[in-house]
């Protein structure tokens, strides 16, 4: 280590001693004038003054879309951007879900003075992880400042809207934001790079194509299709003006702050005092070493971009008293590029990418583009535009566990780290030493990297990990050989073989480095040498929450070899060679095919949601941003760490310390005629649920206690630490396995499904299979939180806004809990954010929860609840184990299929799912005589399992058709032609017994087949999977048969003429999720009563109005609420009829309706849709989906290449929000057959992957790279409303294609070592599990020749 040390004197006032009795204070912004603190003793009384040793500012000035806002120490230091604009409702169009920098929802630009490049730079952050306190000096711009409906919406937004880009809307002000951030800094953006920076928000609705259409449009290299107007930079900063309301060009200049500007105000540093904390801005490295050396045993933390807290929680600001921010300290931004490259500590990911693109071409930097590529997959947008590699790096430090990339990159290359402590001293040091210096009181200064002379350097870096974006890796590794590539590849100095993701401790690969030094990597016998050297000396940690670590450990490995393919490519045979290159992917394209039929219209017609320009612009309010009620109040609930346990003890005693506490509420406080079960008696019958733990734990996750406080923060920090204590813990089931083992059965399951003697017609079949297959859970991942604001009122009852998708359920839920009468509740609901099931059963638990709290303080009570407590309390979608045995002729006909299905419902059998259980759907497309169909339930120490979009539709569907895959392989038949041999045919009975009629599924197949050249393409992959011999590729076809369940649904619908202008409200019980049920009821009814569209609003659902519907969800809500709007505007229409004949003519609509009011006629209809089907399907839906994936065998890691789909929609009221509704299941199929996994603590049963770090739903990028959407054309369904067809939950399961053509591939990979066999794939089809079914063994790991 080398020292070089400076230091100045310099000191921040911290606490004022009162020169009388010596007491300290913390000085406070309203003591503060013109740096002179004016303060009365709290002590004593005395009154003095004194005057600061330093200019510094004791608040913050930023603008937010042009108007000036200044912060100080009303403030706590630990608030957030999003925070400040939400409460201050400075931008309410700027969501929050996650808060924790994983969803993006959050986004907005900020412009500020960037001390690279010496000028102001403008780019999208998220604005929950951005300090309020590090904005000083920023010019912040949200969603409101582009553009709304009223003044004229920005080019961006208008885009969005006319592809179609928003459909909850959650998630459309961010992506949005990041377009104009992007655009801000390059104005020429390529596809590619649209693409690239579009990983930042989670849009659980849409699937990306529609976003990423819109957003390409302004891509200089748009395809003709997508090619936009060329914009204008000055349409782009086409703000709107504070003070004109109109568009302005640059930035409003606000009157009386001349001094604002970024530069001006990032130099000055800054001292803010508050209660709870402080925050200093220092703005050089002196003044930063003084603050450190006052404070460097105190309770002390940097910030920089403050995403730290996004991977662990204990950095948030609120666990720390000083905070120092570092982002003005000017010697932190040193970039020099030359012999050695010097980096300062404060420059973000970005300029990192920025500075190795320039670099790219540069043989002495031989490691630029390999390090380009890896920091692009390194987090997200967002977060590598304000997010420094210092940081990234001290994460690592504290957490060796982390597979930090910027260690990765770092070490490769032997970068030396330079760090001062608070006396000056500076110190160097490796990333490897790095991890064992004692920070306490030091900062980074800088990296420094070396440069090379020659070309036998060459550095690659690699990173696999569950998502192809911003994911953190399983192992990510770098390689840095210098070789000499005319002597057989000989390495000729000790290489550097990095590898994170192993174990805490294992850096570099040492044995296998020492190995090689003076080895020729070219001779076969070497490369054996290495691959075991490197197996022997990998020994992988176990965490629950890792993959598994012979994963790893081939992993790693792997990922040499890949090294060694790529570095030696001319040693390796041509079939080996591509293993040594990644998948390579190119932006998406797709098409949309659907027909019209214009005679209808609006019926039919393809158009935008009402609502589009609205939620482009962020204009729509959902529940969270309504303003707040005078006194209310924030509710977070308490929950339970231990899975099957009782309590010992509750003690709350240090959150109701927390200022700004109010009240700790347990289930004793529930009011008398109230009952501590909050699963309404009208739909789960005897079936009971504890609103509040008594004692019993049955689920890590139960709810304890509620915390009620003045802020959501505040109640959500206190929260946390009310201590519980246990006993009776014992081990929770939290797995399938285990509970069969352990026959952890609910008394009473569903009765077996039967048809024919299945067991006689398998025994005499002359082809038998038997299998097992199974499939995960999936959280529903909406982005717009659980949440309740309920008021109490003033004769005694509740008024509940609530983000349920059954009113009804919730309505009775308060009502039971409070010991009401359900007309003393009213429960009204806008819209929702995304809810995808989520939001049906569990809402009734968030509305009893906060109607409980708000009971007991008497006041408005909001309780949001946090993605943590919500993926641990909820129910998510059921996982399922099936176990079969089939029959079938030599030909593949079916003849009898038996499947045992157990299904993990949690604790309690009751909930969406489980009723699914003696449903349908298990036949999927096949016909076959004879059935059994055998559910057995489990038990599990979860929360009870509920709806998830397609619930008990998506797991059997797929089960099915892994059958028919096992079977075509085991007869070793072409799939698809086993499954034509299958397929229905009109007039056959399904298991239920129930006669299918208009069967369209092989006319689908047949026409798919045509339109993708089946037979060409299938030999296309052939020839690939030929050709490479670590690449393989797999196509698969998936028919479908989806039964749409009418039976036993409830709606009612009233419309309304307005006799004053003829203008028509519609109130139906369905509720607005994003699925466009609005824009549709709008259609109907104005096609009914033959007026035009823009007569007609919807308005709101509420208990009064809409009482007793059923819940929005099962695909059908919309179906079933235009049935009622059509039902009613008929009775309309009959009850005019003889006025409008009596008028003679064809009066006017106006004159029509004035006329029936003034003739007294009633010009109110409702009608309660009210449907009992004999069966449980009313009709099914028919689609046939051909995927193409392409797997790379080394890693596990795959990539969809193509995938079309031919759709039965019927006749589509409205193809283009179909199309819509397509494409967005199919991407939540995506995430639950290939991606999304949850995992629980085996010894706790808690919920691990709670959070956006661990738990990742798909980005742009886990679409396929060619995608293509077709209605079956001219097919009217006759047994639907209006010639229609279901959209909603069908193509969610369609997505399983993907994962029977990434199991093609995986059987080309064991083609090649003669393991060709049969084998199970359950999903998720996750990397991990897909590499370990390759069988992949290090002695296949040669040059091929
Ligand atoms: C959603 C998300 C996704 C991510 N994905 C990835 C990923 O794929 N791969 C990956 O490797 N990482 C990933 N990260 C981690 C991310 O890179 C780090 O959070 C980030 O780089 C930290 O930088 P920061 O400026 O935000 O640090 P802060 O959060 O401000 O600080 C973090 C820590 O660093 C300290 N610190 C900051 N600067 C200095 C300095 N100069 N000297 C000494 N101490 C300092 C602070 O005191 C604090 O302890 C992700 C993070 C998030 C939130
Ligand atoms: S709310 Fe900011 S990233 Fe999720
Ligand atoms: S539209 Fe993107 S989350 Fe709903």
């Amino acid at each position: 280590m080398s020292k070089n040390g400076t230091h100045k004197d310099w000191t921040y006032p911290s606490m004022v001693v009162c020169p009388v009795c010596a007491a300290s204070h913390l000085p406070r912004k309203d003591n503060l004038a013109n740096g002179v603190y004016a303060c009365t003793c709290v002590n004593c009384g005395h009154f003095f003054k004194f005057r600061t040793v330093q200019n510094f500012k004791s608040s913050v000035s930023f603008t937010i879309n042009g108007t000036q806002y200044t912060a100080g120490n009303e403030y706590n230091p630990a608030t957030s951007l999003n925070d400040f604009m939400r409460l201050s409702r400075a931008s309410m169009g700027t969501k929050g879900s996650c808060y924790e920098g994983g969803c993006g929802v959050c986004l907005v630009t900020v412009k500020l003075y960037d001390p690279v490049s010496q000028q102001n730079v403008e780019y999208a952050v998220n604005s929950c992880c951005l300090q309020l306190f590090a904005c000083d000096g920023f010019e912040i711009t949200t969603i409101e400042g582009l553009g709304n409906p009223r003044k004229g919406l920005h080019v961006i937004q208008e885009r969005l809207v006319e592809h179609d880009g928003a459909q909850c809307g959650y998630c459309s002000p961010a992506q949005v934001m990041n377009m104009y951030g992007l655009l801000q800094k390059n104005p020429t953006v390529t596809v590619q790079q649209v693409e690239d920076e579009f990983d930042a928000t989670i849009c659980r609705c849409t699937g990306y194509r529609s976003i990423l259409d819109a957003m390409k449009t302004f891509a200089v290299d748009a395809p003709q299709n997508l090619k936009g107007k060329v914009v204008d930079i000055e349409d782009l900063d086409a703000k709107l003006c504070k003070k004109t309301g109109k568009s302005c060009s640059g930035h409003c200049k606000t009157t009386g702050h001349s001094d604002h500007s970024c530069s001006n105000q990032i130099a000055k540093p800054v001292h803010i005092v508050g209660a709870n904390g402080q925050w200093f801005k220092p703005t050089s490295l002196s003044e930063l070493q003084a603050v450190l050396l006052q404070y460097a045993n105190n309770n002390y933390r940097l910030v920089f971009g403050n995403t730290g807290f996004g991977l662990y929680q204990e950095l948030g600001p609120w666990n720390f008293d000083i905070l120092i921010d570092i982002r003005a300290v000017q010697e932190l931004y040193t970039v020099k590029l030359g012999s050695t490259i010097v980096l300062g500590a404060n420059l973000s990911l970005q300029n990192l990418i920025d500075i190795f693109e320039q670099k790219a071409t540069d043989p002495s930097v031989p490691y630029a583009s390999a390090f380009v590529q890896h920091l692009k997959i390194t987090a997200q947008h967002g977060i590598r535009n304000m997010s420094s590699w210092a940081g990234n790096l001290m994460l690592k430090r504290a957490h060796l566990e982390f597979p930090s990339d910027i260690f990765v990159l770092l070490e490769t290359v032997s970068a030396q780290l330079t760090i001062v402590d608070a006396n000056g001293v500076q110190s160097t040091c490796s990333c490897a030493e790095f991890l064992n210096v004692d920070m306490k009181g030091k900062v980074i200064i800088s990296a420094s990297l070396p440069t090379y002379s020659g070309t036998g350097v060459q550095v690659r870096t690699y990173k696999t990990s569950s998502r192809l974006q911003a994911s953190q890796a399983f192992i990510n590794a770098g390689f840095n050989f210098n070789l000499d590539a005319n002597n057989n590849f000989l390495v000729k100095s000790r290489p550097s073989i990095v590898l994170q993701g192993i174990n805490s401790a294992l850096t570099h690969a040492v044995q296998t480095e020492a190995f090689l030094v003076n080895k020729a990597l070219g001779d076969p016998a070497v490369l054996q040498g290495a691959l075991s050297t490197l197996s022997s000396e990998l020994t992988p940690d176990t965490f629950p929450l890792w993959t598994d670590p012979s994963y790893r450990r081939s992993l790693a490995i792997s990922l040499f070899y890949k090294f060694v393919l790529d570095v030696c490519q001319s040693k390796a045979d041509a079939r080996y060679a591509s293993g040594g290159q990644g998948l390579v992917r190119t932006p998406m394209v797709g098409t949309q095919d659907y027909d019209t039929d214009q005679t209808k219209w609006p019926l039919t017609e393809p158009m935008k949601k009402i609502t589009a320009p609205y939620l482009a612009t962020g204009v729509v309010q959902y529940l969270d941003d309504l303003p707040l009620a005078p006194g209310e109040l924030c509710a977070s609930v308490v929950i339970s760490t231990e899975g099957s346990a009782t309590i010992d003890t509750v003690d709350a005693s240090a959150a109701l310390a927390v200022p700004g506490v109010v009240a700790f509420i347990q289930a004793s406080d529930i009011p008398a005629g109230g009952v501590n079960n909050w699963r309404p008696y009208g739909i789960f019958g005897d079936f009971k649920e504890e609103l509040l733990s008594t004692g019993t734990i049955l689920y890590a996750g139960q709810p304890i206690g509620i915390v009620v406080a003045d802020l959501q923060t505040t109640a959500d920090t206190a929260a946390a630490l009310v201590k519980v204590t246990y006993k009776n813990v014992q081990i929770p089931i939290v797995d399938i396995q285990t509970a069969i083992k352990q026959k952890s059965f609910f008394p009473n399951p569903p009765p077996p499904v039967v048809s024919g003697n299945a067991a006689a017609a398998i025994a005499a079949s002359p082809k038998k299979i038997s299998g097992s297959v199974g499939c995960g859970s999936q959280y529903q991942f909406h982005l717009e939180p659980q949440l309740t604001i309920c008021t109490p009122t003033d004769v005694g009852g509740m008024k509940v806004k609530t983000t349920t998708q059954w009113i009804d359920g919730s309505l009775e839920s308060v009502a039971q809990v409070l010991g009401l009468q359900q007309s003393d509740v009213t429960v009204e609901v806008e819209r929702l954010g995304g809810a995808f099931g989520g939001k049906i059963t569990q809402n009734f638990l968030v509305s009893g929860l906060c109607a409980l709290a708000a009971y007991v303080v008497g006041r408005t009570v909001k309780m949001r609840v946090d993605i943590h407590t919500n993926m641990k309390m909820l129910g998510k979608r059921t996982p399922y184990y099936a176990e079969y045995q089939v029959g079938s002729d030599v030909t593949g006909k079916l003849t009898g299929v038996i499947i045992t299905l157990y299904g993990d419902e949690g604790w309690g059998l009751t909930d969406v799912e489980s009723s699914m259980f003696v449903q349908d759907w298990f036949d999927n497309a096949y016909y076959c005589p004879n059935w059994l169909f055998t559910p057995i339930p489990l038990k599990t120490n979860k929360p009870v399992n509920t709806g998830c979009r397609a619930p008990g539709s998506a797991p059997f569907i797929f089960v099915m058709e892994s059958i028919m895959e096992h079977l075509a392989k085991s007869l070793q038949l072409d799939p698809l032609a086993v499954k034509q041999l299958n397929l229905y045919t009109s007039g056959q009975k399904d298991p239920a017994g129930m006669v299918l009629n208009y069967v369209t599924i092989g006319e689908i197949v047949t026409q798919l087949k045509a339109d993708i050249n089946y037979n060409q393409r299938i030999q296309a992959v052939n020839d690939f999977n030929k050709a490479n011999r670590w690449k393989k590729r797999g196509l698969a076809v998936m028919p479908m048969r989806f039964a749409i369940m009418w039976s036993g649904s409830q709606f009612n619908s009233h419309v309304i003429i307005h006799h004053g202008d003829g203008s028509v409200s519609v109130a139906h019980g369905g509720i607005d999720v994003g699925q466009g049920i609005n824009t549709k009821i709008i259609q109907v009814c104005a096609y009914e009563l033959g007026i035009p569209m823009s007569k007609i609003r919807v308005k709101k659902s509420s208990s009064t109005i809409n009482a007793n519907s059923y819940t929005t969800g099962g695909s059908i809500t919309t179906e079933l609420c235009c049935i009622g709007v059509i039902e009613s505007c008929r009775i309309l229409k009959d009850r005019m009829a003889p006025v409008k004949a009596a008028m003679g003519g064809n009066p006017s609509w106006e004159d029509l309706v004035a006329r029936c009011y003034q003739l007294m006629v009633n010009l109110t209809a409702s009608y309660v849709t009210h449907q009992n089907d004999p069966f449980a399907a009313h009709y099914s839906s028919y689609s046939a989906t051909c995927a193409e994936a392409e797997l790379d065998v080394l890693t596990g890691q795959y990539q969809l290449r193509q995938l079309d789909m031919l759709y039965d929609c019927g006749d589509s009221m409205n193809p283009e929000l179909d199309i819509g509704q397509v494409e967005g299941g199919f991407a939540m199929g995506l995430g639950y057959f290939l991606q999304e996994d949850l995992k629980y603590d085996p010894k706790t049963g808690e919920v691990l992957t709670a959070g956006t770090w661990d738990y990742k739903p798909p980005l742009p990028k886990d679409l396929p790279m060619n995608l293509n959407f077709k209605f079956l054309k001219k097919t009217p369904n006759p047994i639907g409303v209006l010639g229609s067809k279901a959209v909603g939950e069908p193509p969610l399961v369609t997505a399983a294609a993907c994962l029977f053509a990434i199991k093609h591939a995986v059987e080309a990979a064991r083609a090649e070592t003669a393991q060709d066999t049969f084998f199970s794939l359950s999903a998720p089809a996750t990397v991990d599990k897909v590499q370990a079914l390759c069988l992949n063994n290090i002695s296949s790991y040669t040059y091929g020749k």
